[in-house]
């Protein structure tokens, strides 16, 4: 079979115009972690999860691969595979020949991120069903009526539920369960809070790539917003707040600078900063309680033996 495509989302060009030049001019100015995966972003992303101090990729294929038989029975085989922010699709295809999956969904923001994944694994597997579907789930998750409803589990790995905050996390995993029934679960990974210097050596590595992928949002800003960042004026900055158990980001402003964009500009006093992403961490029990107020139980939390990372196993509540 090959695979089908559906573009489910548009983006709207005046609209993230408007996010962008709102964001630069709130009193604390932010970024939305969105904006970091331009094609370098991207790239510089996939250079992150091969760097000694961010763990969170090894780890979480160390717990795959210690509980795999555990996992597969959770799961059970056959079933539909739907793979939340799927990009390479390459964790959850790791997984095609314990679960056997009748059907395999990947989603991602753009089809376009999911063609040559897609087409390179439905060789590799003839017979497993593919779909792959451009959505922004962190805004709605309308599935096409080509994704089979038989023993759907959810993939969302990695710990991009960390980006959100406790309300808009159980909002996107509330919405998760509204397309979920009894027998249906979902897997997902989360981070776990430890040592603070552990947590922010993996958001500012020694070589840099992080503090690239960070200020190479500039760039990005720039094209769609047109506005003049120069990446001499601006250096990474990643610190735990402990208080709301999340790493954060900033881009800081080394000398005052005066940011201009067609309708608009901004004066950034030297230290100012703008916000650009939040990596919520979690510890067991605050992880359950989240997924508890999106109705889901947890049902299996396997962790590594350092107790790094979470991975999940939830059902929907009775
Ligand atoms: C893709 C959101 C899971 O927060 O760990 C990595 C993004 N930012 N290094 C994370 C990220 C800086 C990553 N997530």
């Amino acid at each position: 079979m090959s695979p089908r495509f559906f573009q489910c989302y548009v983006e709207n060009a005046a609209e993230v115009v408007l996010e962008l030049a709102r964001g630069l001019l709130a009193r604390d100015a932010c970024i939305a972690p969105k904006f970091f995966y331009d094609l370098l972003g991207s790239r510089l992303f996939a250079a992150i999860t091969a760097l000694p101090e961010y763990y969170p990729p090894r780890v979480e294929a160390e717990i795959f691969s210690i509980y795999r038989d555990e996992i597969t029975h959770a799961l059970g085989t056959q079933g539909t595979l739907i793979d939340l922010g799927a990009g390479n699709c390459e964790k959850v295809a790791r997984l095609f020949p314990a679960l056997q999956p009748a059907q395999y969904v990947a989603v991602d923001i753009s089809v376009e991120f999911l063609r040559d994944a897609l087409a390179h694994l439905s060789r590799q597997y003839p017979d497993t069903d593919m779909l792959g579907v451009g959505a922004d789930f962190s805004t709605r998750l309308d599935l096409p009526a080509e994704v089979a409803d038989k023993r759907r589990t959810f993939f969302y790995l990695g710990s991009s539920i960390g980006n959100f905050s406790g309300a808009d996390a159980a909002m996107l995993l509330g919405r998760l369960r509204q397309n979920m029934k009894t027998g249906d679960g979902l897997l997902i990974g989360m981070d776990l809070v430890k040592a603070s210097a552990t947590l922010v050596a993996a958001y500012d590595d020694a070589l840099g790539v992080t503090a690239a992928f960070n200020r190479n949002v500039l760039l990005h800003v720039n094209r769609i917003l047109g506005s003049d960042f120069k990446l001499e004026d601006w250096r990474h900055v990643a610190l735990f707040n402990t208080q709301a158990a999340r790493i954060e980001m900033h881009l800081e402003a080394v000398r005052d600078v005066r940011i201009a964009w067609p309708g608009g500009s901004r004066l950034f006093a030297a230290h100012e900063r703008i916000h650009t992403e939040n990596a919520y961490k979690y510890t067991p029990e605050s992880a359950r309680t989240l997924l508890q107020q999106a109705g889901l139980a947890v049902r299996q939390l396997w962790t590594d033996p350092m107790r790094y990372f979470a991975l999940l196993y939830a059902t929907p509540e009775a």
